[in-house]
């Protein structure tokens, strides 16, 4: 579905999928549970989700002849680390806002985690005291025009890289690669979960899981607490996406499944039951999953298989999109484990 976009590589190629045989009998044994390790995708700055889009984004800033990437996130975002480390490896600067979207308190959260590596790849940050929207930011604009009244060239990209005219192609190629790993395999996944905030990554898994009929199969667990607004940003990516890659139909909002059960109490602050779940898959797989992202998503999927979701027999992969950096940043959260 991607053969006419170019892509500039910076993940390692198809990322691995193993069993969660230990989780899946925990859970009773009568739903087989598989992990696809995204978070496990490149040697840039630990990786994640966000390479696998920026792929289809880099070529396009390259051509730009820009010479900065300007970006914005939470002050424990992995989009702007992941900025800051793909600036550093095709020789750009990088100029990232972050904003207070999470109420949290830590003595070291401004100073752990994802900005502290982007700091030591030489990003120029700047805190900016605004709550969460994943929407566009008038502190991220600013930003750009600064980095032009300066004499640089931006190339602007927005939060998640998901309103990005190319930000939902990285995960149409996710469904093209899970296909091929299930011919190997001799299996097809029944379902495929997946956290969902600024909305491109869920949205180019259902474009491509579309075209065999599987888009209401990916299910999206909401982290953002603001679901209606991101349910609808899936929905206009998704549809941009599908006519980039002509997909060859409509996308409808019922084709968009977002569970809303998760993300309480707020974005970034994780409940009791997600702490049990980033603990339980952690002593069970030896998987970790943060409080913000995978945390929820992991929560939403041990709870849905104890409710019945998901038919017995049926095999159930999560898509664990990386984030792990972000745990140091609640290191009192998880002081005595
Ligand atoms: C670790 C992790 N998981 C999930 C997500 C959600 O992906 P998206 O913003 O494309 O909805 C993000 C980024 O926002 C993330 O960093």
């Amino acid at each position: 579905m991607l053969e006419k976009f170019e892509r500039y590589p910076l993940t390692f190629g198809p990322t691995h999928i193993e069993k969660l045989e230990r989780l899946s009998e925990h859970l009773g044994g009568k739903v087989q549970l598989y992990a696809k390790r995204e978070d496990c995708n490149s040697g840039l700055a630990f990786g994640g989700n966000k390479l696998r889009k920026l792929e289809y984004i880099i070529p396009d800033a390259i051509a730009s002849n820009a010479d900065t990437l300007v970006s914005i996130g939470g002050v424990q975002s992995n989009h702007t680390r992941m900025i800051a480390a793909v600036a550093a490896k095709i020789g750009f600067k990088c100029r990232l806002v972050q904003e207070s979207w999470v109420p949290h308190e830590d003595a070291v959260y401004d100073r752990v985690g994802n900005i502290l590596l982007s700091r030591i790849m030489g990003a120029d940050v700047q805190m900016v005291d605004e709550g969460f929207d994943i929407g566009i930011r008038q502190s991220w604009e600013d930003a750009i025009e600064d980095v032009k009244a300066k004499g640089g060239k931006p190339y602007p990209i927005p939060a998640g890289a998901s309103v990005h005219k190319y930000g939902g192609l990285g995960y149409v190629g996710f469904a093209e690669e899970v296909r091929a790993q299930e011919e190997e395999l001799g299996f097809k996944f029944d379902y495929i979960v997946v956290c969902t905030v600024t909305g491109s990554t869920h949205a180019g898994m259902t474009v491509g899981f579309a075209k065999d009929g599987r888009e209401r199969k990916v299910i999206g667990i909401d982290a953002s607490f603001t679901p209606a607004q991101t349910k609808a940003q899936v929905l206009e990516i998704a549809r941009r996406t599908a006519e980039l890659v002509e997909l060859g139909r409509e996308l409808s909002s019922d084709d968009i499944v977002l569970i809303e059960d998760y993300a309480y109490p707020v974005y970034g602050v994780p409940s009791d039951e997600t702490k049990e779940a980033i603990r339980l898959c952690a002593r069970l797989e030896g998987m970790i999953t943060d409080p913000v992202y995978e945390g929820k998503s992991m929560q939403g999927m041990i709870d849905l298989v104890k409710k019945g979701y998901f038919p017995e027999g049926s095999k159930v992969l999560y898509a664990h999109l990386g984030g792990a950096p972000a745990i140091n940043g609640y290191a009192y959260t998880f002081r005595n484990g």
